[in-house]
Order: structure tokens, then sequence, then C-alpha cells
């Protein structure tokens, strides 16, 4: 497959699929194909903004179509990997929205899948092509702040009822798999997990304070990290206004902290602190969403749909495997399930 357009179908039409549909067809090499929803003047509105691709309201019979090399999963979470599996099965290699799935039972059987068969599997959690969150990771594994300490992450959200009751898959088990966590905060589960590598044990409270839904509006966890730091997670959707995230990250040495996407202390031992600068150079329009999920930035889906279609060209593993989007899910999930027990929970999950 060297040399011609990746031809991309998108399953799903809705809030997030205009991401995928731009970054598609402005990737090199790419070209979208293919859409497909239930309903189908969500299909069809989809298609003729973006230069009329082929119109499915069966996402089966897009994955019959031989004009399709690879799809984007952009349905509720919870068919992530049910959709991923008849994929694979079809021979078409994935690009799936985040969180990947989520149960892990659910998200080993699509990576089991599409390795089997072959294809490639990539997931989208944006922040991950950041040069703000990349200079943190470099700076952090290059040891600069010595020894860590503390590693926290505050996502402290608004999300109206009518935003929940927008979607009948919103903040349910079966479908959302979660919510404060699984849906808006696992974006920075990831990053923390990332930066600050595996996490050993979890002790948690969440519950649903404010909304009117099956699964969490708020959720705190202390952590304990394999490194031996401590940390704090708090995501909630329903604190008015919601907030920019906050990321601490504190060694013997140094302290990191991002607000939004920007740092905002750069205080690494023989560096110039960042904050008595201009930012300008390291703050990439990622977006936070923190009250409105459609204010997410354009770049990293591009970033991500570009190296997917490079991936598959090259033959190569995409920038986000289903490996690495698993790690994410299995926090949030460790979380939840310290909330029901009220004891800690280690990691990994044997589940
Ligand atoms: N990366 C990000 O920042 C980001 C932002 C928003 C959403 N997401 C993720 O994207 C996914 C979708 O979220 P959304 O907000 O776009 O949801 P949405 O409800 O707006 O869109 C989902 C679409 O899937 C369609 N659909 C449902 N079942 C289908 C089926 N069997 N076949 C075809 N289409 C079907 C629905 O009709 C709907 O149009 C979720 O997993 C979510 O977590 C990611």
């Amino acid at each position: 497959m060297t040399g011609r357009d990746i031809r991309f179908g998108i399953i799903g039409c809705g809030m997030i699929s205009p991401w995928h549909a731009a970054s598609i067809t402005s990737a090199n090499g790419a070209k979208l194909v293919a859409v497909c929803d239930i309903v189908r003047e969500k299909a069809e509105k989809l298609a003729a903004e973006y230069g009329e691709p082929k119109v499915y309201v069966d996402y089966r019979e897009l994955l019959a179509d031989p004009q399709v090399d690879a799809v984007c999963i952009c349905t509720p979470s919870g068919m992530h990997s049910d959709m991923a599996i008849d994929a694979a099965r079809a021979g078409k290699h994935i690009m799936c929205e985040k969180p990947i799935d989520i149960s892990l039972p659910k998200i080993d059987a699509m990576i089991a899948e599409c390795r089997r068969i072959g294809v490639k599997l990539g997931c989208i959690f944006q922040r991950r092509t950041s040069p703000v969150w990349n200079k943190i990771k470099d700076a952090i594994a290059a040891g600069k702040l010595g020894r860590m300490v503390l590693g926290d992450a505050y996502m402290k959200y608004y999300r109206s009822q009518e935003y929940y009751d927008s979607g009948e898959w919103r903040g349910t088990w079966a479908l959302d798999g979660g919510g404060a966590l699984m849906n808006q905060g696992v974006h920075c589960v990831d990053m923390l997990r990332w930066i600050m590598g595996p996490i050993e044990s979890v002790y948690a409270y969440t519950d649903h304070l404010v909304r009117n839904i099956e699964t969490e509006d708020t959720a705190v966890a202390v952590l304990k990290f394999r490194n031996g730091a401590f940390g704090v997670l708090e995501g909630t959707t329903s604190v008015c206004p919601g907030m920019d995230h906050r990321l601490e990250f504190h060694g013997e040495f140094g302290s990191i902290r991002v607000d939004g996407e920007k740092i905002v202390e750069w205080s690494v031992p023989g560096e110039e602190n960042v904050a008595e600068g201009s930012t300008s150079d390291i703050d990439i329009k990622i977006g936070t969403a923190a009250s409105d999920p459609t204010t997410i930035g354009m770049e990293g889906h591009k970033a991500l749909i570009q190296d997917f279609a490079d991936a598959i060209r090259e033959d190569r593993e995409p920038l986000i495997t289903g490996e690495e989007a698993r790690k994410a899910v299995e926090v949030v999930l460790a979380v939840y399930e310290s909330s029901r027990t009220g004891q800690p929970t280690k990691l990994p999950l044997s589940y």
C-alpha cells in the first residue's frame, strides 16, 4: 500500500466527527470516501460538508465497501470494541476515538483481533501530539526534576444537564462507561499516567453529586505511582463555571505546572522559567473544552490522523497504539473499583 491515498470511512457522525472529516480531508495521502450514522440526516450533513463521500446507515455495509481502507470510529464509547472487531474482520485499519472502549476485556479483545489479523489500531488522545506535554514528559524522563514527589491532575469542568440529555448514551454505564473521569477526564488521566509513569494503587470517592446521570459527575482519588511519588486526581463536570484543567509535577529539584494547555510554572534547575517570559512558543491550540466540548482544537486530531495514514502506508505502529490507549482506561476503572469497594485498588487490574 505505498504511494496511494488511504481511503477513510467515518462511523458515527455526531459531535466529534467533523474533527475527523476535516483531519482526513486536509491530510497528505488520505481521502474521505464514506460516512455512516444510524441517523441518515447526520451522515448526509457531514457528507455534504466534506466532499460528498458515500453515505451509509449500517456500518456493516460501510465495512463491506472495498473502496474503504480504514475507518474512524466516532460512536459512543461502549460500542468501540465491537465495531473495531467487525472492522478488523473486514480487513479495515481502525482509528478509534477515546476512550478506546470502557472495559478491559473488550479492549483486550479488540487489540488481540487487530494484531491477529494484522490491521493497524490507533486511538485519539490529542494532547500526546502537543509540544507542551511532550516538553514536560521529556524533562521528567531526563530526570531534570530529580526524584518525583507529586503528580496531580485537577479537572474541574462544567457540563449541563442538557449536555447529558443530548444523547441517550451520555452518563450511562453501558455506553459512556463512566462520567467525569471516563469521558472528559480520561485525557488528563492519560497525560498524568504518560508523564509520571505507571500507577501502583488508587483510593477514591466517586458519585453523581449534581447531575441526573447513572455515572459519576465528580471523582477524587489519591494515587501512588510505581516510581514512589504520590498524587491527586480530581475530576468533575459539575462545577460552575468550568475551569481549565491544571496539572502539577513536583520533583525534589523542581516543579512544572500547566493551566489549560499552557505551562505557567517551569522551575527546572538551570533553565529559564517560561512563566516569567512569553509562553507563545509552546502554547499549541489543543483547547481545553472546560465548559463546552466543541471548543477543542483541531491540531491534535490532524496530527494523529496524518500519522495514522502514514503508519498504514509505511507499515509501522501508529503514534498511539491500542495498548497505549488502554492504560488511561485502566486507571479510571481502578478509581471506580476503589470507590465501589471502599478499599485501595492495586494496579494492574486482574480483569
Ligand atoms: N477526542 C476528543 O476530545 C473527543 C471529544 C468528544 C467526543 N469524543 C469521543 O467520541 C465518541 C463520540 O462522541 P460524540 O460526542 O461525537 O457523541 P455523539 O452522540 O454526538 O455522536 C455519536 C454518533 O454515533 C451515532 N451512532 C450510534 N450508534 C451507531 C451505529 N450503530 N452506527 C453508526 N452510528 C451510530 C449516533 O447517531 C451519533 O450521531 C465518544 O467515544 C467520545 O468519548 C472525543
